[in-house]
């Protein structure tokens, strides 16, 4: 018989329990729990509508839940604790940068702001890295759309944090910069800081994630291939 490999017990740094939010009288969260690990990614996935953004924001504090807790290395999950702040860097599928500073300066600006030990070498190893070291003289509303994913992402790279919570990271993003993602949210595991994140990349979740909660209707069940003649 297969002998079960024991799992470490580790203390999730992330716990959410019983997230549960309603809008009029639509349920759309009822009684989520949720648990990330340091070192481990948890992804969300479900159909549009299901959710997904609804959830991040309720655990990031974006968003008030109806009832349920979030706490973040045992500490109450509130955004506007600076504690809390110095732990987590969030990217949520609404993008909004200063319009009058440049790549470098947003992502300097980040880094200062976090109070990044090293902010200067951060910026720089972090733009060279997303392939913005090109356009880093240039104002947000200059760049394509793919940029700006880019630099969304850069401004959390660029952050101290134990846990990262991404909404679609992939969107607008080129194969490229898809595979960049995938090598990025691994050396984030392997430096023992937990992801949370939500994406419609199978390929990337499969790659990144060691768990998947689904939102949403079941999904369909795969034909039976003892039909397929
Ligand atoms: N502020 C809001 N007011 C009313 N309905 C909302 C609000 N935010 C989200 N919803 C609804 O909640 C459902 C889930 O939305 P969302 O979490 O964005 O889904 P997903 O990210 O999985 O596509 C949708 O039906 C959406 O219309
Ligand atoms: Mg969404």
């Amino acid at each position: 018989m297969a002998k079960k490999k024991a799992r470490p017990k580790r203390e999730a740094l992330l716990m959410a329990r019983g997230i549960t939010r309603r809008f009029g009288d639509r349920t759309i969260l009822d009684g989520v729990d949720l648990d990330v690990a340091a070192g481990e990614a948890v992804g969300v996935v479900g159909p549009n509508g299901s959710g997904k953004s609804t959830l991040l924001r309720c655990i990031v504090g974006a968003d008030e839940a109806d009832s349920g807790e979030t706490t973040l290395a045992g500490r109450e999950l509130d955004e506007r604790r600076p504690e809390i702040r110095q732990d987590l860097a969030v990217v949520m599928d609404d993008i909004d940068f200063f319009p009058d500073l440049s790549v470098v300066e947003h992502l300097d600006l980040m880094a200062r702001a976090h109070s990044q030990p090293d902010a200067e070498e951060v910026v720089n190893v972090v733009l060279d890295e997303v392939g913005l070291m090109e356009v880093s003289g240039q104002l947000p509303s200059t760049l394509s759309s793919g940029q700006r994913r880019r630099l969304a992402l850069a401004s959390a790279f660029v952050r101290p944090r134990k846990l990262l919570v991404l909404d679609e990271p992939e969107a607008r993003l080129d194969v490229e910069g898809v595979r960049w993602l995938g090598d990025k949210l691994v050396a984030e595991k392997r430096a023992g800081r937990a992801v949370l994140l939500v994406s419609h990349d199978p390929g990337l979740v499969e790659r990144v994630c060691d768990r998947v909660v689904r939102l949403g209707p079941a999904p369909e069940p795969a034909p039976d291939a003892t039909d397929v003649h």
